[in-house]
C-alpha cells in the first residue's frame, strides 16, 4: 500500500502533469497558426503522452484504493517571440519533470514503499527519452531557425518521439484494458 507522503506527492505530480499538457497543447497551438503543421503535429502529440502519464498515475491511485484528485492547473504560457522559445520552455519543462519524478521515487523508497518506487521506473526512463527528445529539436530548431521549412521537413522525415505502443507502459485511467 503506498504511503501517504507517496499519495501526496504522486497528486501533485498529477497536477504538473496536466499542467504539461496544457502547455503543449499551447505551444502546438502556437505552432498550428504559424502554419508549421510539422510542429504544430510534435506537440499535439507530447500534450497527447502528458495526459497519459497523468492518466496513468490517477489509475495507480485507483487501484491501491486511494483518492486521485483531478486538479485544476496553472495557465500555460501562450506569448512566444520567436520559433525557439516555446522548444527551449518545453526542454526546461522536461528537466524539471525528471527533478519531479526523480524526487518521488527517492520518497517512495524513503518511506519503504517499493511497490511505489517500482512504478516510478517507467517514468524515470520515459524522462530520459522526453529530454533526448526535446534536445534533439531545440538543438534543429537553433541551427534551421531562418528556414523553418528544415525544420518542418526534418520533423517530416525523422519522426522524432515517435515511439511506437509501449507494452512495458502502466495502465492509463480510461484507456480501458
Ligand atoms: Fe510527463
Ligand atoms: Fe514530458
Amino acid at each position: 500500500m503506498p504511503s501517504e507522503a507517496f499519495v501526496a506527492k504522486l497528486n501533485e505530480q498529477i497536477g504538473h502533469e496536466f499542467a504539461a499538457h496544457q502547455q503543449y497543447v499551447a505551444i502546438a497551438v502556437h505552432y498550428d497558426a504559424e502554419t508549421l503543421p510539422q510542429l504544430a503535429r510534435f506537440f499535439y502529440r507530447q500534450a497527447l503522452e502528458e495526459r497519459d502519464h497523468a492518466m496513468m498515475m490517477i489509475q495507480y491511485l485507483i487501484d491501491a484504493d486511494e483518492r486521485a484528485v483531478v486538479p485544476g492547473v496553472v495557465a500555460p504560457e501562450v506569448d512566444f517571440g520567436d520559433i525557439v522559445g516555446p522548444v527551449a520552455l518545453a526542454l526546461g519543462q522536461e528537466k524539471r519533470v525528471s527533478e519531479q519524478i526523480n524526487a518521488l521515487a527517492g520518497a517512495a523508497r524513503q518511506e519503504g514503499d517499493y511497490s511505489s518506487e517500482q512504478f516510478m521506473q517507467w517514468f524515470i526512463k520515459e524522462q530520459i527519452e522526453e529530454i533526448a527528445t526535446m534536445s534533439d529539436l531545440l538543438r534543429v530548431v537553433e541551427r534551421s531557425q531562418d528556414q523553418p521549412m528544415d525544420i518542418e521537413d526534418y520533423l517530416a522525415r525523422e519522426q522524432l518521439g515517435e515511439a511506437g505502443a509501449d507494452p512495458t507502459a502502466p495502465r492509463a485511467a480510461g484507456a480501458g484494458g
